[in-house]
């Protein structure tokens, strides 16, 4: 039998592939590639003998550390075990009809079904929505979506990719395709790379004209944004209820699906459905039956995230918008360019052409800032560089380090400006 190099056999084209050299240049060369983390402290995280500022978790409400969300915990496990192990459709604890109850009130959806992660919602429901008919997939939706999708095509469905954000390309689509068969839009709430919403309402119009479900991912907006209230504490809304509350919308051809792995800092996640399809979907997506349960830590931290959202979350909320527009406009001051327009706490920084990522990562380590690094082949070329989270457990003093940091990258020229350099022609 052929056997590629490393002893792996029929994976010479993969290993042969030049785009991983960037990958393993990456793992050589910069410690903020595939870390083991040593110890955390607050928003402080260890990796051998280097302390730097958390800028890569998604905690946005700093539930993962807080006092009252780990004390939930002990009580549950001592009631339930470790964890469920019956599938969901075998044995509920308990604990699950009181999170999808209060679910449900919070995003005043008609129902919600939880499973332990958004990708495996994604890959299981989204064959299941579209069956034979077509899916429209935004050209910049979440991997987990993009998989799920292609999945779906080879299961049957057609697949066609519209330009992010561009609603008359959709309805392009919608209008010259077959008029049989479901109609599937899939795309993020708040985009993961970007920190953009969508447009929600407008999506959702041309969704409901063309007869097609809208299906949203705001794994990232849930917790985050929320509905407009006059008494909001910032421009997020209040209650972090998600991108459809946000926009003022209801779920009328609107299936939202969120996770409670970033704001709320369980292993859980939600679809937001009719109860029908909620019924329907317990047989025929496979997780329901076939996978096993989040572990009971995360069904009670779930809950008590629930509590505090309701009793503090407008005030965490309220301070982490301060906290990122006091990113945003540094970044602005700067002159350098983010796509993130709305204020959201995601904001990507982009590499000015030809400069060293791997140089950068070591720029930012010694200045004791840790972020999500976004190399070549994970992202184009023309967008490599990094992404820096905020969440409410940072403090004045660690958003100050980093735009220090920032200020020192963008003088050395490394981040991309919103007004190009002049290039000296002399
Ligand atoms: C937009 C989006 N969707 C889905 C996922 C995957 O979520 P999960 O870890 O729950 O599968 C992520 C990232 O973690 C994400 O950012």
């Amino acid at each position: 039998m052929p056997t590629g190099q490393d002893g792996l056999a029929r994976t010479g084209s993969l290993l042969a592939d030049p785009r991983w050299d960037e990958l393993d240049r990456m793992r050589t060369q910069s410690p903020m590639y595939d870390a083991v983390i040593d110890e955390i402290d607050n928003r402080y995280i260890r990796i051998n003998d280097d302390w730097l500022i958390d800028f890569a978790s998604c905690n946005y409400l700093g539930f993962d550390l807080d006092p009252e969300i780990m004390g939930a915990i002990d009580e549950q496990v001592r009631r339930w075990g470790t964890h469920p192990s019956w599938s969901r459709l075998l044995g509920n604890p308990r604990l699950y009809p009181e999170i999808e109850e209060r679910l449900t009130e919070l995003l005043a959806a008609p129902d919600a079904l939880v499973l332990p992660t958004v990708t495996l919602i994604h890959m299981s429901v989204v064959p299941v929505l579209v069956g034979g008919g077509t899916v429209f997939l935004d050209s910049q939706a979440h991997k987990t979506i993009y998989d799920a999708c292609a999945y779906a095509r080879g299961l049957g469905a057609t697949m066609h990719r519209f330009t992010t954000g561009d609603i008359g390309h959709l309805e392009e689509l919608l209008r010259d395709s077959p008029a049989h068969g479901a109609r599937l839009v899939c795309m993020d709430g708040v985009n993961s790379m970007t920190g953009n919403p969508s447009d929600l309402s407008g999506f959702a119009r041309v969704c409901r004209e063309y007869d097609a479900l809208l299906y949203v991912d705001d794994a990232h907006g849930f917790g985050v944004i929320g509905e407009r209230r006059p008494d909001e504490t910032s421009a997020y809304g209040a209650r972090g209820n998600a991108i459809v509350r946000h926009a003022g919308e209801t779920y009328d051809n609107v299936i939202l699906v969120g996770a409670f792995s970033k704001a709320y800092s369980s292993l859980l996640a939600f679809i937001a459905l009719p109860t029908r399809l909620k019924s329907l979907l317990k047989v025929a997506a496979p997780p329901y039956l076939y996978s096993g349960p989040s572990p009971t830590a995360s069904l009670a931290t779930v809950l008590a995230g629930f509590d505090v959202n309701e009793d503090r979350g407008d005030a965490l909320r309220a301070d982490l918008h301060r906290m990122s527009a006091r990113i945003l406009s540094h970044i602005r001051g700067l002159g350098v360019t983010t796509p993130n327009t709305s204020g959201t706490p995601i904001v990507e920084l982009q590499l000015t052409p030809e400069r060293d990522l791997a140089d950068v990562a070591r720029t930012l380590w010694r200045r004791g800032v840790y972020v999500t690094l976004a190399p070549y082949p994970m992202v184009p070329r023309d967008q490599v560089g990094f992404r820096v989270q905020i969440t409410a457990a940072h403090t004045d003093t660690q958003i100050g380090q980093l735009n220090d940091t920032l200020t020192e990258l963008a003088a050395r020229g490394d981040l991309r400006r919103t007004i190009p350099h002049q290039r000296n022609t002399d």
